[in-house]
């Protein structure tokens, strides 16, 4: 019951983006920062869940939420791929090499795809190390959405300080994915 609570929650920046996106001025920018901005939020979301799970134990959720991370990429990555490079593959393949940040955000979605398709009891089993990757994906996404701004702001800061928390209280972890 809960489960089903939390997947319509999940849903209401769709509903939303759904109903704004056609009268806002620039429509693709609009779902840019929308579906980013989600994207990331979910991603924050479920990698609070392990460091606070003795806490408040929430593991049950982190799967959706993750899950609910990669499909606003998704949703980000189509704007970009239809909407704004309408079907492009050599501006898409041109973009993605000659912009860094293109690239760092293309990279943290292929992470993301990864870890959304072997996120199954049995695949998760056999890749599980291989998830720790999300904490690179995050680096990633916090470069990614810095340098997508004109000038760094509150929210910036925010982003970097936030994700520095998350990674030192994972630092274990990290030193695994560093030193293996
Ligand atoms: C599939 C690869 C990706 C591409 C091609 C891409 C492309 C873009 C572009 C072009 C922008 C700038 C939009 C603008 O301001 O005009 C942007 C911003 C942003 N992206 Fe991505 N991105 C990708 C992956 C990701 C991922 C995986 C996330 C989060 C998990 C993400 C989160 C964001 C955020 C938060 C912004 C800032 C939005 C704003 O300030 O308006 N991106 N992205």
């Amino acid at each position: 019951m809960k489960k089903v609570f939390l997947f319509c929650l999940c849903l209401v920046p769709l509903l939303f983006l759904t109903c704004n996106a056609q009268v806002a001025n620039d429509p693709i920018k609009y779902i840019y920062t929308f579906t980013g901005f989600s994207a990331f939020g979910f991603l924050l979301a479920s990698l609070c869940i392990t460091p606070f799970r003795k806490v408040y134990n929430l593991l049950i959720y982190r799967r959706m939420l993750g899950l609910f991370a990669l499909f606003y990429a998704c949703l980000h990555f189509i704007n970009f791929f239809i909407l704004d490079a309408q079907f492009d593959l050599a501006f898409v393949l041109k973009e993605t090499v000659d912009k860094p940040f293109i690239y760092l955000g293309m990279i943290a979605f292929l992470i993301l795809v990864f870890m959304g398709s072997t996120s199954t009891r049995k695949l998760f089993a056999k890749y599980n190390k291989w998830h720790k990757l999300v904490y690179i994906a995050l680096i990633l996404v916090v470069i990614h959405e810095n340098m997508a701004q004109k000038v760094m702001g509150a929210l910036e800061y925010f982003f970097i300080v936030f994700a520095v928390v998350l990674l030192s209280l994972r630092i274990k972890i990290i030193r695994e994915l560093l030193f293996y």
